[in-house]
């Protein structure tokens, strides 16, 4: 066991030896001083967790102690002792931070209670500080940045629903946060063990998206030339993110809710019915009410996914975030890249906090690396920000390395298609729902694009950070 080392200080050699024979315990390391001062030099490492102290001594006085001890160690418990006692002195010393107040004489016993109780209070002291220390690294540990009313909010409704296992809704724009809501549940979860297991729904076809869940047979399909496990028996005993859950189809959406329902499926090609515990998180950029109206998600599958549900804001709408956000990103970029920049001005913040970010933290994420990566100063300046921004439409046109004139310049439709669609991403800083909502073109459909410019090498990947 762990000695609590606590110290006594009595100008009276006879109450010191009755203090230290009356606290002979198997817990406790008793040390017993003359004056003040040398009683400070032993509690200046900080080692200990309990001072009792007489008032009237000659040189430092109790009172005196009891200030520098505190200033020493704020949360060290200190118990006061006199003969004198008054109310005045009693309210002084607890004013200044003693824990408690006994008078001489005292017997043993009462000593002891006094000592139980302050050791105590040391303890839970120490107790919460580790607590409230372990909840701050896991969301250090996600670096997940934000002191707005609104990020709090979120923050609370993560840690209520991580415990359970209950389904849970993120939504929010492109870009606000929301698989770093996923993984932050999963880590404080009690499945945090276990595999996070992500299902990017958009990204796939419905037939391949349909065995990449559940898993297939051999030859269930062809090119199915053996059995495959899926992301829910992957996922078993931990969590499944099924992110951008809108995408599925129809059909797929009829599996997932008999999941939610059973938490029962099959494989594809396969009669054989598999059970897997797994906690769903799903999410959505996309007004999900929206699509249930329009028939296109099922109703009883939204109502079954939305039990908790978690909103991120638009980054616009937590303005205050933005500093802290942009400094991470500089911090971030700058040791990736070991590059010159290590402050931003506040001029330059000042503009970053007047950007609407249709992109939202990604794009804020991607104007910082831009700035530090092709930063020459140590402070990043408000003209750099400036050029790092886009300004409105006639950017947009202009954004393709080129003037006007070289976008009518003729040329092969599909490379003006191509361009003007890279200078919409850009222009909405990577957010693909918000550029393909401008195009009036399905995500899918612009990610095909994107997917076709990519193998033939005409295009860099765009839009993911
Ligand atoms: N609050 C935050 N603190 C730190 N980084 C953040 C924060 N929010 C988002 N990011 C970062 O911004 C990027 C986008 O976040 P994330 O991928 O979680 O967004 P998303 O909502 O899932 O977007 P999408 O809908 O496009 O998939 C990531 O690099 C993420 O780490
Ligand atoms: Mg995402």
């Amino acid at each position: 066991m762990a000695k609590n080392k606590v110290i006594i200080v009595d100008d009276d050699e006879f109450m010191r030896d009755s203090l230290l024979e009356a606290l002979v315990r198997p817990d406790l390391q008793v040390t017993g001083f003359g004056d003040a001062a040398a009683a400070l030099d032993a509690a200046a490492d900080g080692s200990a967790s309990l001072l009792l102290t007489d008032m009237r001594m000659p040189g430092m006085d109790g009172m005196r102690l009891l200030e520098e001890a505190k200033r020493l160690d704020p949360k060290l418990p200190v118990i006061m002792m006199t003969a004198f006692a008054t109310v005045e002195t009693a309210v002084r010393a607890m004013k200044r931070g003693a824990f408690d107040y006994i008078m001489k004489p005292f017997k043993a016993e009462e000593i002891e209670v006094a000592v139980n109780r302050a050791l105590e209070h040391r303890r839970l002291l120490a107790e919460n500080e580790y607590l409230k220390d372990e909840l701050d690294k896991k969301f250090r540990a996600a670096d997940f940045i934000g002191k707005s009313q609104a990020m709090r909010a979120v923050f609370g409704q993560i840690r209520q629903a991580a415990p359970s296992s209950a389904t849970v809704f993120i939504r929010g724009e492109s870009g606000t946060g929301k698989e770093l809501v996923a993984r932050s549940i999963h880590a404080q979860s009690p499945r945090r063990a276990k595999p996070l297991v992500k299902v990017n729904c958009a990204a796939l076809s419905a037939g391949v998206l349909e065995s990449e869940l559940f898993g297939h047979e051999k030859g269930a399909f062809t090119g199915a030339d053996r059995r495959r496990i899926g992301r829910f028996e992957m996922a078993d005993g931990g969590t499944i993110f099924l992110d951008e859950v809108s995408e599925t189809d129809l059909n797929l959406q009829g599996k997932l809710l008999r999941v939610l329902q059973e938490k029962e499926f099959e494989r594809v090609g396969s009669s054989e019915t598999i059970s897997a515990d797994v906690r769903i998180l799903a999410s959505s950029n996309r007004d999900l009410e929206k699509s249930v109206a329009a028939g296109e998600f099922r109703q009883d599958l939204f109502y079954r996914l939305n039990v908790i549900s978690v909103e991120l804001p638009p980054l616009r709408e937590r303005k205050s975030d933005i500093p802290d956000l942009a400094r991470h990103f500089l911090e971030r970029f700058r040791r990736e890249e070991g590059a010159a920049a290590r402050d931003i001005s506040a001029e330059a913040l000042e503009l970053l906090a007047g950007h609407d970010w249709p992109g939202n933290v990604r794009e804020l994420a991607n104007v910082m690396e831009r700035l530090v990566v092709l930063g020459r100063d140590e402070i990043i300046g408000a003209a750099q920000v400036e050029n790092a921004l886009p300004k409105g439409a006639g950017r947009l046109i202009a954004a393709p390395a080129a003037g006007a004139g070289e976008l009518f310049r003729p040329r092969p439709l599909d490379e003006v298609e191509r361009d003007f669609v890279l200078a919409a991403l850009a222009y909405f800083g990577g957010a693909r729902a918000k550029t393909a909502e401008a195009l009036d073109i399905s995500e899918r459909s612009l990610r095909d694009r994107l997917k076709r410019w990519q193998e033939a090498g005409t295009a860099s990947p765009a839009g993911e950070a």
